[in-house]
């Protein structure tokens, strides 16, 4: 069984990212919403700013109440949008309630949009077309494969978890690269089933969900779920103890998807349009 190093290959992307902006004549500049007080959301948001430091993007923070209301909200992004030194635009998610996230995406111009939210974006992904920014998470998976050299290409993968962030693009992603994909979520039956079809699973889920026995030999295990279980452990969506020696690579957590997010969206905020 191979780890795949999340770690190790994040460092290499951040590398290649920061001689890339240490080229550039005009510098990127990343300006990131943290609106509310969501506390996994506030570690993100202050990783990321670790990350821009790294790799020598500037990046600015803008914290908005928990009451902010959604038309300030709004308007500080349509702000961002026609600033000329800001070339990316990141508004962490979850938002507080009572302002309609997908509104607010969608007010992100697509050019900005490092997150690859925007109906444009996602769009021109699911017809084939090249966007301006693929999402980060499941673009640092892909990363993650071909860093290891997996195939993907006529291989049976298997999406858990069918959300916009992670378990949609991941899919289309999947495809774009010719794999045969399932989307499997809390309403499919029999879902061990399908994994130990799979030649390919990644699980994002957040709860333990991946515990087959009997996973196909030499498949690939990719798990995005990160969350605190009982024991305030960061844990993962897979049981190690539960999968088969047989299984060819698996994604630690931590340092396996984690890292690779955040490289992954340095990488989207070094491009500049
Ligand atoms: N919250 C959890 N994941 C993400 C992400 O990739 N982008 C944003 N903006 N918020 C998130």
């Amino acid at each position: 069984m191979i780890i795949l190093d999340g770690k190790e290959t994040s460092q290499k992307i951040l590398n290649n990212v920061r001689e890339k902006v240490s080229t550039l004549d005009r510098k990127p500049h990343l300006a990131v919403i943290l609106a509310g007080n969501n506390p996994a959301g506030k570690i993100y948001v202050k990783n990321k700013q670790k990350a821009a430091w790294q790799v020598g993007i500037r990046s600015t923070v803008i914290e908005m109440e928990e009451t902010v209301s959604e038309e300030e909200l709004l308007d500080k992004i349509y702000e961002l949008n026609e600033r000329h030194d800001v070339t990316g635009i990141l508004v962490q998610l979850p938002l507080p309630l009572h302002i309609n996230k997908n509104n607010v995406v969608m007010a992100i111009s697509p050019k900005k949009d490092v997150d690859g939210f925007t109906p444009e974006n996602v769009g021109k992904l699911s017809i084939g077309l090249e966007p301006y920014f693929y999402p980060a998470t499941p673009q640092g998976v892909i990363m993650l494969l071909d860093e290891y050299n997996i195939p993907i290409e006529g291989k049976d993968a298997v999406v858990i978890g069918r959300s916009n962030i992670v378990g949609k693009p991941m899919a289309q992603m999947l495809l774009k690269r010719n794999a045969t994909v399932t989307i499997c979520h809390s309403y499919t039956k029999e879902i061990e089933d399908k994994i130990k079809t799979a030649d390919i699973v990644v699980s994002a889920v957040g709860k333990k969900i991946v515990r087959c026995k009997m996973v196909k030999n030499n498949s690939c295990i990719v798990d995005v779920g990160i969350y605190r279980d009982s024991n305030n452990q960061l844990s993962g969506d897979v049981d190690i103890d539960y999968i088969s020696d047989s299984v060819g690579y698996i994604s630690p957590v931590p340092g396996g998807v984690g890292p690779m997010t955040i490289a992954s969206l340095m990488f989207n905020s070094s491009k500049i349009y």
